[in-house]
């Protein structure tokens, strides 16, 4: 029924629970205010360099996921009150090499593999995120191609971004099942025309603005029985 399958990246494929864990240690008692306050200014930060530009050709205030994620860690820390140093930022850098998949993925993508469904990822990450987290996770084999906004230089969710799937494949965009664990990712992704299946692995409500997901569900493990 869909000729592709296109995964979000983190929190999707890849467990982020460690950069918790790790600032935990790093600032015990901190850990979950770092890594939320982390996440949504991330994700701010992505929002502010396309909307400020929302150009064809780029945004002229592109900067990688890599570099945002940084800028972003400096913001979360200046804001609580913690020190940082250029240590404590590596070590924080160095867990998105490591993170873990979470363990319902390898079965999806290999059912998909067996049913001849193409696969992706389709992320805000930068290309050497993707290559160096997917590799460590032995990855490499079960995705046909790890696409990147580095490409359009727009962040998720602009059109252009959603975009780089159909262009990547040469498909349309009901052919295309679009995962994502981030629910604003299935708003976007709706938005663009994509069927999506929201993973809801934090059983969280799901936005009051956008469409729906076309199929929801708690983990990756029911995946098949939509194909
Ligand atoms: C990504 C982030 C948004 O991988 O999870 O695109």
């Amino acid at each position: 029924m869909y000729k592709v399958v296109a995964f979000d990246a983190f929190g999707t494929i890849f467990d982020v629970y460690s950069i918790s864990q790790l600032a935990e240690e790093i600032y015990p008692g901190n850990g979950q205010a770092i890594s939320m306050m982390w996440r949504d200014r991330q994700i701010e930060y992505t929002r502010l360099v396309s909307m400020a530009d929302p150009s064809q050709e780029g945004s002229s205030y592109y900067t990688s996921f890599w570099d945002l994620t940084i800028k972003a860690l400096h913001y979360t820390c200046a804001r609580l009150h913690l020190p940082m140093n250029l240590e404590i930022q590596d070590r924080f850098m160095g867990q998105y090499a490591q993170l873990n998949i979470f363990p319902d993925v390898i079965p999806v993508l290999k059912e998909l593999q067996l049913q001849g469904v193409h696969t992706s990822i389709l992320s805000n990450g930068s290309k050497e995120m993707l290559k160096t987290v997917v590799a460590n996770n032995q990855l490499s084999t079960y995705f046909e191609k790890l696409i990147s906004v580095d490409d359009v230089r727009h962040f998720k969710v602009m059109p252009q971004s959603y975009q780089l799937v159909l262009d990547q494949f040469s498909c349309k965009k009901d052919e295309v099942l679009f995962i994502s664990c981030n629910a604003w990712d299935i708003v976007g992704a709706a938005w663009f025309g994509f069927p999506t299946y929201w993973v809801n692995r934090f059983q969280l409500p799901f936005e009051t603005i956008g469409l729906p997901p076309t199929y929801q569900a708690s983990s990756l493990s029911d995946l098949s029985s939509y194909l």
